[in-house]
């Protein structure tokens, strides 16, 4: 219904979820388990089956899972808002926020499993250093030598608009790790790192822009991105990654920054 204000649309929602209350839906849910204090080095599946609100995050059906069924399921969430970046997983295969997926929209089967190309420390749980080791060696601060300004270092909106969308990036991890040259590379900075390099090499007030293009110019950085795109598909703030990897890639060949 489009009554021109949106109350149309807020009332059909309002609705659906008054439809959903008493039409619980049967979710099973296959997680991939593993660990290595109990159960040596080899992972394995488990399934369970509950009742869920259609509406309910895929988060709540692992909240119950873990909270009524079996305690000993290890996972990361927080905010459950899609704000933090702790809980992601790859969830059908993709990499997703468990927060943010709708639990109509997998039920009535769903398979999850940790994020892949970091070392799974234990079930959903992965070892996040590897990724924050990239993240860090791109310098992710503002740097400016040239002493304090009187007042705030001024920007024009033009000027802010430049690195605007990289500066959304919650560091969850799910672009890196759903990208094949990450997985295939000991050593590749991965995405979210360059991600990050963008918002500050891009930044007017920031000068320490030449030290990050170096940091990225070498072989674990900009070469190994391949186009892929699963970076951005993955990315659950939107993030146009590979068009920011674009624009870093084509600034280490023209030496500009625009
Ligand atoms: Fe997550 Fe997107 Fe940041 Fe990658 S760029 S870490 S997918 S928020
Ligand atoms: Fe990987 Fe994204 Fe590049 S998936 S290859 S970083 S475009
Ligand atoms: Fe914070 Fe999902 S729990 S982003």
């Amino acid at each position: 219904m489009d009554d021109g204000n949106g109350l149309g649309d807020v009332l059909e929602a309002s609705d659906r979820r008054a439809a959903g209350a008493g039409g619980r839906v049967t979710l099973t849910l296959r997680i991939r388990r593993y660990n290595p204090e109990t159960r040596g080095q080899e992972s394995w599946w488990d399934e369970f089956t509950i009742e869920s609100e259609p509406d309910d995050r895929l988060l709540d059906a692992l909240h119950h899972v873990k909270w009524y069924l079996d305690g000993t399921l290890a996972l990361r969430r927080s905010c459950a808002h899609g704000i933090c970046g702790s809980d992601a997983m790859m969830i059908n295969g993709r990499n997703a926020l468990a927060c943010k997926v709708i639990v109509r929209d997998v039920a009535p089967r769903v398979t999850v499993e940790p994020i892949r190309g970091l070392p799974v420390l234990k079930d959903l749980i992965v070892d996040m250093e590897p990724f924050f080791a990239g993240y860090r060696s791109v310098l992710p601060y503002l740097i400016n030598d040239s002493g304090e300004p009187e007042r705030e270092r001024l920007q024009s909106p033009e000027e802010r608009h430049r690195y605007d969308d990289t500066t959304k990036c919650i560091l969850c991890a799910a672009c890196t790790t759903s990208c094949p040259s990450y997985w295939g590379s000991d050593d590749y900075l991965g995405p979210a790192a360059l991600v990050a390099a963008h918002r500050f090499v891009f930044d007017s007030r920031d000068e320490a822009a030449a030290e990050r293009m170096h940091v990225i110019s070498e072989t674990n950085g900009l070469a190994r991105c391949h186009t892929i795109f699963n970076c951005t598909m993955a990315c659950p703030r939107d993030i146009q990654i590979t068009k920011a990897i674009g624009e870093l890639k084509m600034a280490s060949i023209t030496g500009r920054l625009e």
